[in-house]
């Protein structure tokens, strides 16, 4: 049976840490009630946040939560981002990642480069619950699926193979292979002039009730990426990280660029030392912004030509979200309900 309950072990194990990890910092005030249900998505997640504050209510570990929430989009054969319907690599074959991380037990699993299986996140999931390790990858992590009772499907939709053909059809200098070049050139193909969709993932973090934190993340990653690429989602401490004590963050967008900066990690060490939700994921922006240095990534104002988007919440219940570039939505669900909020960003 899948599920992500907290032996007492390990929550008085967890506990004693987080205490210990307080005095280390001195920073922390622990909040004087608990915060949940809030649950926080991309802005391709109202139903994945509306399922989880749902679930939650229900009495589900918010990693539980979070995962169901997101399987709405993995399964949804009209987002191409994501799970059955993703766009394919460039040999047409859809390649998945996905990580998983338990606030309580600090635990988290991961799978890259999956294919076959609609739903990457239940299987991170069982990375973290049944083994010792964090993440598998391609046909290892395709056997510890079936290992497990996945069947293999065929994940590439007739809307996604037609979008690969149109792809394969119009190569020119449109693939992501480079040739040799300097930190000023700038024109090297039009690898990068893609439109959003062609990065678009779902995170989704939540608080239960019982203050707990969880937090995945899932994608298939880049449209038409070299078979193998593997982006920011699985990794953990840039597509997503969860503490506990602190907060949760994750991310969408140009993965090289926050796989580059670790910003999960970054935003949930920016709430730790204070920041707001909104605050550290505009200050993980940020930081992407002074480390692009190539003049390829670049615009005519030497901004990154780019985007990559944040997504927060803190162990209070504040939640924020942040991109590089132009105005975006993020969800939000609460005893208030399911609704979208705006973004900060860097640049217009
Ligand atoms: N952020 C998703 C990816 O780059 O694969």
């Amino acid at each position: 049976m899948l599920h992500t309950a907290v032996s007492r072990r390990d929550f008085l194990k967890t506990s004693t840490l987080a205490g210990a990890s307080t005095i280390l910092t001195g920073s922390r005030v622990p909040p004087t009630r608990i915060a949940g249900p809030v649950a926080i998505a991309s802005g391709n997640g109202l139903g994945a946040v509306a399922r989880a504050v749902e679930e939650i209510n229900g009495g589900a570990d918010a990693l539980d939560a979070v995962i169901s929430g997101v399987n709405l989009v993995e399964e949804d054969p009209n987002d191409t981002s994501v799970g059955y319907g993703g766009l394919p690599n460039a040999e047409g074959v859809v390649e998945l990642d996905s990580a998983v991380m338990h606030g309580p037990t600090g635990r988290a699993g991961a799978v890259a480069s999956l294919q076959g299986i609609k739903y990457p996140s239940k299987v991170a999931r069982l990375v973290l619950q049944r083994t010792d390790h964090v993440l598998l990858v391609a046909e290892g992590a395709q056997r510890f699926a079936r290992m497990h009772g996945f069947q293999i499907e065929d994940l590439l939709t007739e809307r996604a193979r037609e979008s690969w053909v149109r792809w394969r059809e119009n190569l020119s200098n449109r693939d992501d292979y480079l040739p040799p070049h300097g930190p000023d050139d700038r024109d090297l193909g039009e690898a990068l002039r893609r439109n959003e969709d062609h990065w678009g993932t779902i995170h989704c973090s939540a608080i239960d009730l019982n203050g707990h934190i969880s937090s995945v993340t899932t994608t298939s990653g880049l449209a038409f990426k070299i078979p193998g690429r593997v982006g920011d989602s699985p990794i953990i401490g840039a597509g997503l990280y969860c503490d506990n004590e602190v907060g949760a963050a994750g991310s969408t967008g140009r993965g090289e660029a926050n796989l580059e900066n670790c910003c999960s990690f970054l935003i949930v060490e920016r709430m730790r030392m204070g920041d707001s939700p909104e605050a550290a994921c505009l200050y993980a922006c940020q930081r992407i912004a002074e480390h692009t240095h190539l003049a390829r990534l670049q615009n005519e104002a030497g901004q990154p030509s780019f985007n990559v988007s944040f997504y927060a919440l803190n162990k209070a219940g504040e939640v924020g979200g942040a991109r590089i570039r132009g105005r975006g939505r993020m969800a939000v669900a609460d005893a208030n309900g399911a609704r979208h909020i705006r973004m900060a960003y860097l640049y217009e």
